[in-house]
């Protein structure tokens, strides 16, 4: 407990969200739906996953480039199951785009339903302020999701949107995040350096914040709540239905319905962002909703932009054990044993393919204090797309050395930084605004 109180201290004083790494905290009711899902699968024991505290442990993170391969060759993805070459963009779409598609829902998130109940977005309150000495208006909005067929269970989005003040179809920052702000900042001086807020109202641009857990619970027990209980009708998850990060994109989806029905903002320019939990949610958004023109997917790690064969910061262990297995679908778990990650038929470059062609940035915090997520690990990645970009016309990311801290690589359309912070989007918020200008602002380009 100690440990905790003093990991939430540093947390505060450095005003990042830090990595859980290991400690997961969970519920009697958390460890018997994993145990459920576990007893499906016919698994005994599943392999534990790295310790990120304890440089000790038996099973302590590796952190040492030597021993981070080598792993076995990444699947092609361009490459068919009968061993074909995809060599045209119709094929992409037509053929291997849905192959893909199904074996992330197979294998790593877990389904989407085919329908999910109706959202109907309302204002709760509007106010006047001003942000960086610009008017604005700020709205919050519930989008109330349909629970005719389990009136027991509400879900209820949150989402918070600042548009300045006249404006008409402007372009959307969409954060996954806390719409009134991280509860790790409450009564802390704000991080150095601009405010993401200002900088996109300064641009005349809106913002969005939506929060993830109005939209589904981050944890096992929560399961049979939110939208993923709510269309089971408060049963238990199948093997095959969605986890929280495929629920947490598709109520990103809602609300670009919204942006739809909005003047104010423009639903063809959205980008969606997020950090950590919250950048592998933004990560699957880009990948399953195309309407979603840019993403910034910050400090994404295990299950967000990292390779999962890399032996490197958090592995796939992690995420199956009973703190952030809820985040994947149930046969995800398989591959924490008795399979391993080498014998994924996906891996993370291949979600970021499946944005191809449109623009996705990168970010990782420097490699002391973000080491966690594995900044060369989502480096290979994003190269790794490359050739799915290409493919489709599109330029990949011009590099394969991984770069300096600091270098921003943005001359195509899939972008990567190394910032010198932490655990945050913060400092890349400037060069991920540029970058996405140039497909936002078409006139400046
Ligand atoms: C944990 C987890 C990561 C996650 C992070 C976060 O560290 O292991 O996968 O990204 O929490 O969301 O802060």
């Amino acid at each position: 407990m100690s440990l905790v109180r003093s990991i939430a201290k540093v947390a505060l004083a450095t005003g990042v969200l830090l990595a859980s790494q290991a400690l997961a905290q969970t519920s009697p009711a958390t460890e018997a739906d994993h145990r459920r899902m576990l007893d499906k699968l016919g698994i005994q024991a599943l392999r534990p996953g790295v310790d990120g505290w304890n440089k000790a442990a038996q099973n302590a993170v590796n952190y040492d480039e030597s021993k981070a391969g080598p792993f076995s060759l990444l699947p092609d993805p361009l490459v068919l199951p009968d061993g074909g070459p995809v060599t045209d963009a119709r094929m992409w779409w037509a053929v291997r785009r849905p192959q893909l598609l199904e074996l992330f829902a197979r294998e790593v998130h877990g389904r989407a339903p085919a329908k999910t109940p109706a959202v109907t977005w309302r204002v709760v309150s509007e106010a006047r302020a001003r942000r960086g000495g610009v008017a604005v208006i700020e709205r919050r909005l519930v989008g109330v999701v349909d629970n005719a067929k389990a009136p027991s269970i509400s879900v209820r989005l949150d989402m918070l949107l600042v548009v300045p003040d006249g404006a008409a179809k402007v372009p959307v920052m969409l954060e996954l995040g806390f719409p009134d702000g991280p509860p790790w900042a409450r009564g802390q001086p704000p991080p150095p350096g601009p405010d993401w807020r200002d900088l996109v109202i300064a641009k005349g641009w809106a913002y969005a914040i939506l929060d993830p857990t109005s939209i589904q619970a981050d944890n096992g027990e929560g399961l049979t709540q939110g939208i993923i209980g709510l269309v089971n009708r408060g049963k238990p998850r199948s093997l095959d239905d969605w986890g929280v990060l495929r629920a947490w994109a598709w109520g990103v989806s809602r609300a670009v319905d919204y942006f739809e029905t909005d003047p104010t903002t423009d639903a063809q320019r959205v980008a969606v962002e997020g950090v950590s939990r919250y950048g592998k949610a933004a990560l699957l958004a880009m990948a399953y909703e195309p309407r979603l023109a840019v993403g910034f997917i910050a400090s994404s790690g295990e299950g967000g932009a990292k390779l999962f064969r890399r032996r490197r910061g958090e592995q796939l262990e992690n995420l199956a054990a009973s703190g952030e297995y809820h985040w994947m679908g149930g046969r995800f778990l398989r591959y924490a044993g008795p399979l391993t990650a080498d014998d994924l038929p996906v891996d993370a470059h291949e979600l970021i393919a499946l944005v191809a062609p449109r623009p996705l940035f990168i970010s990782v915090g420097n490699d002391q204090a973000d080491a966690w997520i594995d900044s060369r690990g989502m480096f290979m990645a994003t190269v790794a797309a490359g050739p799915v970009y290409r493919l489709l016309g599109a330029r990949d990311l011009g590099a394969t050395t991984f770069p300096a801290p600091e270098t921003l690589i943005a001359s195509g359309d899939l972008a990567f930084r190394q910032h010198a912070g932490g655990h945050t989007a913060g400092p890349n918020w400037p060069d991920f605004l540029d970058f996405a200008a140039r497909y936002l602002e078409p006139a400046k380009a």
